[in-house]
């Protein structure tokens, strides 16, 4: 997602509190786990987590200071569990120092050209990375309304020694508690079904 350029994004994310450049130990004051989004957008789904689990900690992690700026521009007062990242995925390991618990890829970019299959979040290439994020087990949940990002995933992820633990053609007819996305707000509207996985790996 890119917008049009917001003036100042690039100071606006560099100087507001809620943006950290990198993630350790003294991030948030407390050991409650942390959970990642890696390309939050707009940020609907992370501040909403945030608030509907204040003993969870959460990261939103973004590439665009465009977009991330639109994020920003919804907080009116920084909760205690919720900060941003503006960070391409692929720098993951240089900025954060933690382990995590979960991470949440929602309606990544689909990439649907061959030659750009290694730009994909769920590419071996990623996958390697995540897998350093945590200890003893990854917990992945995706979300999107592209089919064959979808079957990418699942193909990916078995392939890499991931359990499915649940997949869903279909999130909205599930009974599984669900935050919505900007995206899927949109989709959902235009009648678009949503596919949901959850996977796992004990490492
Ligand atoms: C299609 S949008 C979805 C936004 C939001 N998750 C939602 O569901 O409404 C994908 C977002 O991921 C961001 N993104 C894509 N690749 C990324 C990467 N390698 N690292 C961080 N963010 C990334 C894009 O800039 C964009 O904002």
């Amino acid at each position: 997602m890119r917008l049009r350029n917001i003036k100042n994004a690039k100071e606006i994310v560099e100087s507001h509190p809620i943006v950290i450049n990198k993630l350790n130990k003294d991030t948030f004051d407390n050991e409650n786990p942390i959970h990642l989004e890696i390309g939050m957008g707009k940020g609907d789904f992370i501040i909403e987590m945030a608030k509907l689990y204040p003993d969870i900690n959460f990261i939103g992690m973004e590439k665009f200071e465009s977009v991330l700026v639109r994020a920003i521009q919804k907080i009116e007062e920084i909760p205690h569990n919720l900060r941003f990242m503006r960070l391409d995925a692929k720098d993951i390991l240089e900025y954060i120092d933690v382990k995590i618990a979960a991470l949440y890829l929602n309606f990544s970019d689909p990439w649907p050209k061959k030659r750009h299959v290694k730009r994909r979040l769920t590419n071996k290439y990623f996958l390697d990375l995540y897998e350093k994020l945590f200890d003893k087990k990854i917990n992945i949940y995706q979300k999107t309304d592209n089919k064959y990002l979808f079957a990418y995933s699942l193909s990916s992820l078995s392939q890499n020694g991931y359990i499915l633990e649940k997949v869903s053609l279909d999130l909205h007819k599930e009974d599984i508690p669900n935050v919505l996305t900007e995206y899927e707000k949109k989709f959902s509207e235009q009648g678009i079904l949503i596919n949901y996985l959850h996977a796992t790996k004990n490492i």
